[in-house]
């Protein structure tokens, strides 16, 4: 049986990760590509800290190294769908298998329609699946889902989650505002380009996965204002009493069924002993409750991504999200094992 063949796209703090990963899955690593000169040409293991050369210099030119010949293209650029776009087009287009962390990708049906027709209709021709996974796939759409399946009647759903933007690269500080002034995070909330909140996303995969119908569709927004100085690794700065640390997005959907979904997410930088949480309330018969104490949401965001590979690779042609594929599986055995 031969190895699942994998192209890294984009080097940064996630996919140096997932590269140990499907490494130590018995992944082949065919290529690499990011942008910034100070990485293109240098060795992957060298540039994600494995310690030794893989043999595999980073390149810019997407087009080149997706000809290489791949199964799957792992994906950890950018958290939305305007962006993302491009390289899961240029994956499918190349008839590569592609899954991406794009928080907006784990169900963007809704949030950018045209944007995941046209690339599923791209994948279907092309015989290649798309798909966005990543610690939402588990911890805020499936787990969920599976809860909610031991329910007999539910009138709500509410989720609260946090998590360290310090775990992450500095696109996803930036993302989160971390150093933005109270005034400058008030412009960028008003700014009618706010791109879709990743709690939209959770939750509207929620709905479409139990076949509801959304009557309202809620967002507000609220900094999390730091009152200490507060240092943030990821962007080698320090957040000055006042300014912002990141924000609480409070996403809520009505639906004409009558059900309710709620999810609080705070992303923001942490200060040394604070922890990700998880937490669920299922209101109904019964009343149901989920906690998952700390949560390690670097390394879960990482090894799920992984553990989805051969469930993208076996999946039919399209952009087919979390909530249709099957429940996610732990992989003791190399990746090849599970391939249908
Ligand atoms: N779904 C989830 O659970 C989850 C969890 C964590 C993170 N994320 C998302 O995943 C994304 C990556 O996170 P991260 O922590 O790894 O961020 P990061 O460290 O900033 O890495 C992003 C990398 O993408 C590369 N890049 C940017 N534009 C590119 C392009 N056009 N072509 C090729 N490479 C490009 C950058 O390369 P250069 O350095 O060469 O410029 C950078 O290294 C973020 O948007 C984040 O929100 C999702």
């Amino acid at each position: 049986m031969r190895k699942i063949k994998a192209i890294v796209y984009g080097v940064g703090a996630m996919n140096a990760i997932i590269t140990r990963m499907m490494l130590e899955k018995g992944v082949e690593i065919v290529g690499a590509i990011s942008r910034s000169p100070e990485k293109v040409g240098k060795d992957l293991g060298e540039l994600t800290g494995l310690g030794n050369s893989l043999g595999v210099a980073v390149s810019d030119d997407p087009a080149a190294v997706l000809s290489l010949g791949a199964d799957i293209a792992v994906i950890a650029i950018n958290s939305y769908m305007e962006e993302a776009q491009q390289q899961l087009r240029l994956c499918a287009e190349h008839g590569v298998n592609a899954v991406t962390l794009s928080e907006e990708a784990i169900y963007p049906w809704d949030t950018s329609p045209q944007i995941t027709q046209e690339l599923d209709s791209i994948a279907k021709r092309s015989g290649v699946t798309l798909t966005g996974s990543g610690h939402q796939d588990t911890y805020w759409v499936n787990m969920v889902r599976l809860l909610m399946g031991t329910a007999h009647r539910i009138e709500s759903v509410t989720g609260q989650a946090s998590w360290n933007v310090d775990d992450y690269g500095p696109e996803v500080a930036k993302d989160q505002q971390v150093g933005a002034s109270r005034e400058a995070f008030e412009q960028w909330l008003s700014s009618s380009s706010r791109p879709p909140t990743f709690g939209r996303n959770i939750l509207d995969g929620l709905v479409a996965s139990l076949g509801l119908t959304p009557i309202s569709v809620t967002t507000a927004t609220k900094p999390v204002i730091t009152e200490q100085s507060l240092p943030a690794k990821s962007l080698g700065i320090t957040v000055p009493a006042g300014a912002v640390a990141g924000f609480t997005d409070i996403d809520e959907i009505q639906t004409r069924e009558g059900m309710r979904l709620t999810f609080e997410m705070t992303g923001r930088v942490y200060r040394e002993g604070e922890a990700d949480i998880n937490h669920w309330r299922i209101e109904g018969e019964p009343a149901l409750e989920l906690d998952n104490g700390a949560v390690p949401t670097q390394i879960t965001t990482c090894s799920q991504l992984v553990n989805r590979i051969p469930d993208v690779i076996n999946a039919p042609p399209g952009f087919v999200t979390v909530e249709k594929l099957p429940l996610l599986s732990y992989r003791p055995l190399n990746l090849e094992n599970y391939l249908s």
